[in-house]
C-alpha cells in the first residue's frame, strides 16, 4: 500500500468546517497553500483531520529536511522538556547555546574563526544580519537582488523585491536598499545569454558603486545562494565569487541568505559551498530547529563582535528546545547519508522533469541543484510569458490527488519541491505521479483550447 489515500473530497468535512471558523477568527492576509488542516505528520507524509494521508513535498516550506518528527530529533526535545522550557539567553544562559554556536562555527563555510548569534526566524536573523554589517563597516547601505525574498518585517521587506502580496500595502520601507539583477539566466534582465556574457550582472555592481550609490555607504551585498521564494534560480558558478571580489575590493561585506537553500537542501549543508565562496556572514533557519523556530547569524569573529554588549538579544531568541533540536539535527546530518540522498531526490526529479518538459511546452526551464528542484511554466516557450493559471491548477490538482506542493517565482509560475530528504524512493515516485498527472491535465487541457479549428 502506498502512502497516499484520498478518503473524502479535498477539502473534506472537518477541514471545511476549520476553514469557516478560521475565517471569523484569523485575518485574510494570512494565506494557506492548501486548504486541508493536518492532524500528524511523520518523516516524508502527513495526514489531515479527515483522514487523508499526503505525500509532503513542501515540509512547512523547506523546514523539515531531516523529516517530520523525527525520532533523535524528538528525544532531544523531550529531554530538554523535562529541565527547563525557558529561561532566557539574556539572563540566565545554557551550554546548549554555546554548544550549537560552536558547531556552526565549524560547519559554516570559511575556515576564519567565526561566532554565531541565534534568533526565532529567518526575517529576524537577516535584521540582525544587516545590524551587524552596519555596526561593522559603520555604513548605512544594503545591496539586494531583484527576485529576492528575506522576510516579511520591515527591513526585510525593503531587502525583498516581489511587491504582491507582499510589499504592496505597507510602505514606507526602510532606506538605503538598492536593487540590482541577479543571475535569473531564464530572464536575463540584460537580455544576455550565458556563458557569452561573461557573467555581466555580476561585474555590473562595479558599474553599481559608481552610478547608483557609492561603496563607501554600502555595509553589505545580500542573496541567496539559490533564490527561494523567487523561483529556485541558480546562478552560474562564478557569479557570487565576482561579486565578492567586486565588495571585498571596496570593503563591502557579502551576506549569503541561506535560510531557503541551506541545511542539506542542495546536497551540501549550505549552498555556498557549491561555488566555493565563504561568506562574511552567513544566515540560517528554516531546517536548522528541526521542526521548531530557531534561527543563526554566523560570521567572520571581528565582524560579529562590532555591536557592543547588549546590541543584540531578543527574549525568546535560541530558545533551549530550539537549541536542543538543532543539535539533533546536525548530529543526523553526520550520522546519515542526507545530502547524498538530497542529490539522489533532486536527480530523480531532474529525470522525469526533463522526460514531461519534452512532452509539453509549458514546461520552460527545469532546473535546482540538489534537492532544490522546480519547473516554470510559460504560456509559449518562445515569448516565456508566465503560466500562472496553469500553475494555480496543478498545485491544487496535486492536493486533490495526495501531494503537498507550493509554487514560487516572482511571477508565481513555479512548481518548487522541498520534499523532506528522508522521502524514499516510492514516496518520491508516488509524489511525481500526481505532480505527472496534474501536468498533463493541465498541459493537455491548454492544448486543446490551443489548437486552431
Ligand atoms: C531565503 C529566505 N530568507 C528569509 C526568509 C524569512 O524567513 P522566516 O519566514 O523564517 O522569517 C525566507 C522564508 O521563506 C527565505 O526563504
Amino acid at each position: 500500500m502506498g502512502t497516499i489515500q484520498i478518503k473524502t473530497a479535498i477539502p473534506g468535512p472537518k477541514s471545511k468546517a476549520l476553514a469557516e471558523r478560521r475565517d471569523h477568527a484569523v485575518p485574510r492576509g494570512l494565506s494557506h497553500g492548501t486548504p486541508v488542516y493536518v492532524a500528524k505528520a511523520e518523516n516524508a507524509w502527513l495526514e489531515d483531520v479527515d483522514g487523508n494521508r499526503y505525500v509532503d513535498f513542501a515540509g512547512g516550506i523547506g523546514c523539515i529536511n531531516v523529516g517530520h518528527r523525527r525520532e533523535p530529533v524528538i528525544a532531544a526535545i523531550r529531554e530538554q522538556l523535562e529541565r527547563y522550557l525557558h529561561t532566557c539567553v539574556q539572563v540566565t544562559p545554557y551550554e546548549s547555546y554555546v554548544r550549537l554556536a560552536e558547531r556552526m562555527n565549524e560547519v559554516t563555510p570559511g575556515k576564519f574563526p567565526k561566532k554565531t548569534l541565534f534568533v526565532n526566524s529567518g526575517a529576524e536573523a537577516i535584521e540582525n544580519a544587516i545590524k551587524i554589517a552596519r555596526a561593522h563597516t559603520g555604513r548605512p547601505g544594503t545591496i539586494a537582488f531583484e527576485d529576492a525574498f528575506h522576510g516579511r518585517t520591515m527591513m526585510t521587506l525593503a531587502l525583498t523585491s516581489k511587491t504582491h502580496p507582499y510589499k504592496a500595502g505597507f510602505a514606507p520601507f526602510p532606506s538605503d536598499v538598492y536593487r540590482i539583477p541577479y543571475a535569473y539566466c531564464y530572464r536575463c534582465s540584460y537580455s544576455l545569454k550565458y556563458p557569452s556574457c561573461d557573467v555581466f550582472c555580476a561585474r555590473h555592481l562595479e558599474d553599481t558603486f559608481k552610478r547608483v550609490v557609492a561603496s563607501e555607504e554600502v555595509a553589505a551585498v545580500i542573496a541567496e545562494p539559490v533564490l527561494g521564494e523567487g523561483g529556485f534560480v541558480v546562478p552560474p558558478k562564478e557569479f557570487f565569487r565576482i561579486l565578492i571580489d567586486i565588495c571585498h575590493k571596496k570593503g563591502v561585506l557579502f551576506i549569503a541568505d541561506e535560510v531557503q537553500s541551506g541545511f542539506g537542501r542542495t546536497g551540501k549543508l549550505f549552498a555556498s559551498e557549491h561555488y566555493g565562496i565563504e561568506p562574511d556572514i552567513c544566515v540560517t533557519a528554516k531546517s536548522l530547529g528541526g521542526g521548531l523556530p530557531l534561527a543563526a547569524v554566523t560570521g567572520r569573529a571581528e565582524i560579529m563582535d562590532a555591536p557592543g554588549s547588549g546590541g543584540l538579544g531578543g527574549t525568546f531568541a535560541g530558545n533551549p528546545l530550539s537549541c536542543a533540536a538543532a543539535l539533533a539535527v546536525l548530529d543526523l546530518f553526520e550520522r546519515e547519508n542526507l545530502l547524498v540522498r538530497a542529490n539522489e531526490l533532486g536527480n530523480r526529479f531532474q529525470e522525469r522533469a526533463r522526460e514531461w518538459q519534452e512532452r509539453w511546452p509549458m514546461i520552460g526551464d527545469v532546473r535546482g541543484l540538489g534537492g532544490m528542484q522546480a519547473i516554470e511554466l510559460v504560456q509559449s516557450a518562445e515569448k516565456r510569458e508566465p503560466a500562472v493559471e496553469e500553475t494555480k491548477q496543478i498545485v491544487q490538482y496535486c492536493y486533490e490527488h495526495g501531494l503537498i506542493l507550493l509554487s514560487a517565482g516572482s511571477y508565481s509560475n513555479v512548481i518548487r519541491v522541498l520534499v523532506p530528504l528522508v522521502a524514499s524512493d516510492a514516496q518520491m515516485d508516488e509524489g511525481l505521479d500526481v505532480l505527472e498527472a496534474a501536468l498533463q491535465a493541465v498541459c493537455e487541457k491548454k492544448a486543446v483550447v490551443a489548437q486552431p479549428v
